[in-house]
């Protein structure tokens, strides 16, 4: 039988935290009543040995009239703090830095206005100490299917109890999405929860039976079973090594049985070491059927890291190679401070944060101490900018202990000190490194690497910039040229970073770009002949002046500017002398297309003259679209020079005489646009008409006067 040992198994850090403030506290109050308000742990066998230390268990206020009162991990409402300390009691907050964060995020979120979601177990102490946070209107949910029936509200904020999964999480967000107009979450999920359940999970996978050790009313233990046996393992949640079965490991199997053991966050490392030895009895005793006696060496991997610690045979790794996760005896714990030594940087987590200092849990007896000036706050940042309750965060050691004991400890030296690591790492590998810029110097600009760095003047950009104010703020991609630790010196260049994306993208662009292509483009540079035009990466094409309009253009800055962008056809291609040659004009519908439609002969309309010619004047209609007023029809008079009556630039209205679609030719004329409008015609009269002479009327029809006229004709003929 081979036995692996998950190496997350066991106290957190936050178990681990309340119960050396535990034993802080029974050590500097001896004689003092001491009680944890609600087991310290979920661990009977655990809270039995605090008891032995004169450390007990109180489950409500009312039971201690005096005394300290220890609050547990889990935390707990506001409400019961004030009533510990109205009460006269000493209080000693073990709340784990991660469920503080949980509170205060929840928080945030009630007095910004938000519905907020817990997503956890409603009769869990730390999520009702988290929904007091929201003056208990939280409404607490345990899976997505409970969050799609959410009431709807407009706002949505979320929070997770600690040890939920993050797919669980993750679902009831996405649920929850649907349930709001706005949704704002924060993972107040613990890594140390999400690794000890990864771990466990893949430890799961890969044996046939585990041991989840942990006491039967913890969640968390609970909950990792709950994923050994999803991940497929035979899956038995035990408290200590007596619930332990040999029938649970016959063994009916083609291979040699493989036993995973993992602990759940409460579980001290005793009882984990019980559990092992029990196991190691079981496979030296044989008492197994099948059981196989060969131990192998090897760690189970799935990912390169070792997930479990090999246990089986005669040795014991745990002691070995663990750190230490048992309950501390006093002496123990009081030599845990010299642990640390100065100059090391180690891991801690930020407990308090004030304007002048931030208290951070190193593991030690006491919390250290990160004084404002070794934050490496920038101008106008203060702690809470940079540091908040709950961060994991590096700090490097400066002094183990002062005068008062505690411990001195940098936050800046330790980003310093990572930085120059990786400084070193890239300038090694020549990779790229991404810096604010920050200050502009003689001969150069600033930036901020972690440590200070020195980009010169023309390392800037490609070509030589005058104004490199432009760049504060900006975050450059460099490389880093010269480093010299000693010297606290690094110099950096954009420009080769540049140089390097421009080749790449130049070798991109003309194995991709063909002729006929619309592209767009960036006006970088405008001289007399034309403009040049950035397609891409630095990349520039040619856009001749005369491309860019289908009339004349007297100089390029007539139609562009600078930072224009703008969409232009690649007319010309010439890969061997890496030329691009565009045009403006023809990315535009040709004017003479639809010409017809726009212009018929005798319309009149408005044009500006763009040239006088000894025959006549050039009128151009619209860009693109230019016709001839001939010198015939200037004026109504007769006209010697085109110049006396019109000159270039000039406005005149011009009747459209003549179109030919063909040859791309509008005549046009001045004089005929001035024409006067024939007079209307008179209105046809009603009949029956009347004759009307100059004199005025007869009041004779017109049959009257035909008969009178016709009878004169026949007495001049009779005579
Ligand atoms: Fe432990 Fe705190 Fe995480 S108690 S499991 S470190 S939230």
């Amino acid at each position: 039988m081979k036995i692996l040992l998950a190496e997350r198994a066991g106290f957190c850090f936050g178990v681990k935290r309340a119960i050396d403030l535990a034993f802080e506290t029974a050590n500097k109050q001896r004689g003092t009543k001491i009680a944890t308000l609600g087991p310290l742990i979920h661990n009977p066998q655990t809270v039995q040995r605090l008891r032995e230390d004169g450390i007990d268990v109180v489950n409500s206020l009312d039971e201690l009239s005096e005394g300290v009162v220890i609050i547990r991990s889990h935390g707990v409402p506001p409400a019961t703090i004030e009533e510990a300390e109205r009460k006269g009691l000493a209080v000693v907050d073990a709340t784990c830095p991660f469920v503080r964060r949980a509170m205060r995020w929840a928080n945030e979120l009630y007095q910004d206005g938000y519905q907020v979601v817990i997503v956890g177990d409603e009769a869990h102490p730390e999520v009702a100490a988290v929904k007091a946070y929201t003056n208990d209107t939280a409404v607490v949910i345990r899976s997505a299917d409970e969050a799609s029936k959410v009431p709807e509200s407009d706002r949505i904020g979320v929070v997770a109890q600690t040890t939920q999964s993050s797919e669980n999480f993750a679902a009831c967000i996405e649920a929850l999405r649907k349930r709001c107009r706005e949704l704002k979450f924060f993972d107040s999920i613990c890594t140390a929860t999400a690794e000890r359940q990864d771990e466990a999970r893949r430890l799961a996978s890969q044996v046939d039976v585990m041991l989840v050790v942990g006491g039967h009313n913890s969640a968390n233990t609970t909950r990792l079973a709950e994923i050994c046996r999803e991940a497929g393992a035979r899956t038995y949640h035990i408290e200590t090594k007596d619930e332990i079965k040999p029938e649970w490991f016959s063994n009916g199997l083609d291979h040699e049985l493989t036993v995973g053991i993992t602990a759940g966050a409460s579980t001290p490392k005793w009882l984990i070491e019980e559990v092992v030895e029990r196991m190691n009895e079981l496979n030296e005793k044989n008492e197994l059927q099948g059981m196989a006696a060969d131990v192998q060496e090897e760690n189970l991997v799935t990912d390169g890291t070792p997930a479990a610690a090999d246990v089986g045979g005669d040795t014991n790794p745990v002691q070995e190679n663990e750190e230490s996760l048992d309950i501390p005896t006093m002496e123990e714990y009081s030599e845990s401070l010299s642990t640390l030594s100065q100059g090391e940087i180690v891991k801690g987590v930020v407990v308090q944060v004030d304007d002048e200092e931030v208290l951070v849990d190193v593991g030690a007896k006491s919390e250290g101490r990160i004084p404002r000036n070794e934050l490496g706050l920038k101008a106008n940042q203060s702690p809470s900018d940079v540091v908040s309750v709950g961060d994991e965060i590096d700090v490097y050691v400066l002094r183990v202990e002062d005068n008062e004991g505690t411990i001195l400890l940098s936050k800046r030296r330790a980003d310093q000190q990572k930085a120059w690591e990786r400084l070193e790492k890239a300038y090694e590998n020549g990779e790229i490194v991404e810096a604010e810029v920050t200050e502009r110097v003689r001969g150069g600009l600033l930036v901020d690497v972690g440590v200070r760095g020195f980009v010169p003047a023309s390392q800037v950009d490609r070509n030589y910039v005058e104004n490199l104010e432009q760049y504060i703020g900006q975050t450059f991609r460099m490389k880093i040229i010269e480093l010299d630790r000693q010297k606290n010196n690094v110099v950096l260049s954009r420009r080769l970073v540049l140089e390097e994306e421009f080749e790449k993208a130049k070798a991109e662009i003309f194995s991709t770009l063909e002729e006929g292509q619309i592209v767009k483009g960036i006006v970088r540079r405008i001289t007399d002949f034309g403009a040049f035009v950035d397609i891409g990466h630095g990349v520039e094409g040619l856009l001749h002046v005369s491309e860019m309009a289908y009339s004349r253009v007297e100089h390029p800055s007539d139609v562009l500017s600078e930072g224009d962008e703008i969409e232009v056809k690649v007319i010309r291609v010439d890969k061997d002398r890496e030329r691009i040659s565009l045009s403006l004009k023809q990315a535009l519908p040709n004017p003479w297309d639809n010409i017809g439609e726009k212009y018929r002969v005798g319309d009149k309309v408005k044009g500006v003259v763009t040239r006088v010619v000894d025959f006549g004047a050039f009128v151009k209609l619209e860009d693109g679209v230019e016709g001839l007023v001939h010198i015939s029809q200037l004026a109504d008079h007769h006209v010697a020079n085109a110049s006396d009556v019109v000159s270039p630039g000039q406005e005149v209205l011009v009747k459209v005489i003549s179109l030919d679609e063909e040859q791309k030719r509008i005549g046009l004329s001045i004089r005929q646009a001035k024409e006067k409008p024939a007079p209307p015609k008179p209105e046809p009269k009603e009949t029956p008409e009347t004759y009307s002479t100059s004199e005025g009327s007869t009041g004779l029809t017109l049959a009257d006067r035909l008969d009178i006229d016709l009878q004169a004709v026949l007495r001049e003929k009779n005579d």
